[in-house]
């Protein structure tokens, strides 16, 4: 089935310059761009976007970090887009990830993990809901 999904290159990610070399990964693996801006994220978008996270102690500390630079934001689409995507990115944890994945690759530990994806396909339309307009996604 053909899905969107949402990659961020967090702040930690944009410092590194691999916004290319991240794109590339995606591109190669047979995924299109069809949204891409940078971003601010603000406090009442990240209360929506991380709803689910908002009673953990690390919460505020993610907050800050999520807004400490302009986020670029990336709107992918493909055959089974959700899973490709959390393949190429590896897990939360780049302790944990396999070599070759963004997160092993560039990452330094769950803070730090450059990337942020989309969890399912239900998460990337509120995702994409919170920071595209539908003129921004572009159907090539
Ligand atoms: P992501 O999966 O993009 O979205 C939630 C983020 O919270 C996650 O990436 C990590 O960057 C961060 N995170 C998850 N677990 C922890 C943790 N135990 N300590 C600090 N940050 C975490």
């Amino acid at each position: 089935m053909i899905e969107k999904t949402v990659v961020l290159i967090k702040p930690d990610g944009v410092k590194q310059h691999i916004t290319g070399e991240i794109i590339k990964r995606f591109e190669s693996a047979g995924l299109t761009v069809v949204g891409l801006k940078f971003v601010q994220l603000t406090q009442p978008i990240l209360d929506v976007w991380y709803a689910h996270h908002k009673d953990k102690p690390f919460f505020p500390g993610l907050c800050e970090q999520m807004m400490s630079t302009p986020v670029v934001a990336i709107v992918l689409s493909g055959e089974g887009a959700v899973e490709k995507v959390f393949g190429i990115c590896g897990p939360t944890d780049p302790a944990e990830a396999a070599p070759g994945t963004i997160r092993k690759d560039f990452g330094v530990d769950k803070p730090h993990n450059v990337v942020h994806r989309s969890d399912s396909v239900d998460a990337a339309e509120k995702e994409i809901g919170l920071i595209f307009t539908p003129a921004e996604i572009f159907v090539l």
